[in-house]
């Protein structure tokens, strides 16, 4: 059964969660990309808790080692 991160667009969290890793970094690139928190916006702050569990941390990017 398909857990719903947002109701008014049934849109899945796998649904976000695969927006945020094609490059939605905001709620608002969230809800151009899948409409999900376009609606009554009860969903806004579990997209931004998302947000914050699924994009790839800038921090660990710089601790990648550089090839010359
Ligand atoms: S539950 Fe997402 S906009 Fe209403």
């Amino acid at each position: 059964m398909p857990v719903y991160a947002c109701i008014c667009a049934a849109v899945t969290t796998s649904q976000v969660e695969a927006t945020i890793l094609a490059g939605a970094r905001t709620v608002s690139d969230i809800g151009e990309r899948c409409y999900a928190g376009t609606g009554c916006g009860g969903c806004v702050n579990r997209l931004q808790e998302l947000i914050e569990e699924t994009e790839p941390s800038s921090d660990r990017v710089k601790e990648l080692p550089r090839s010359a």
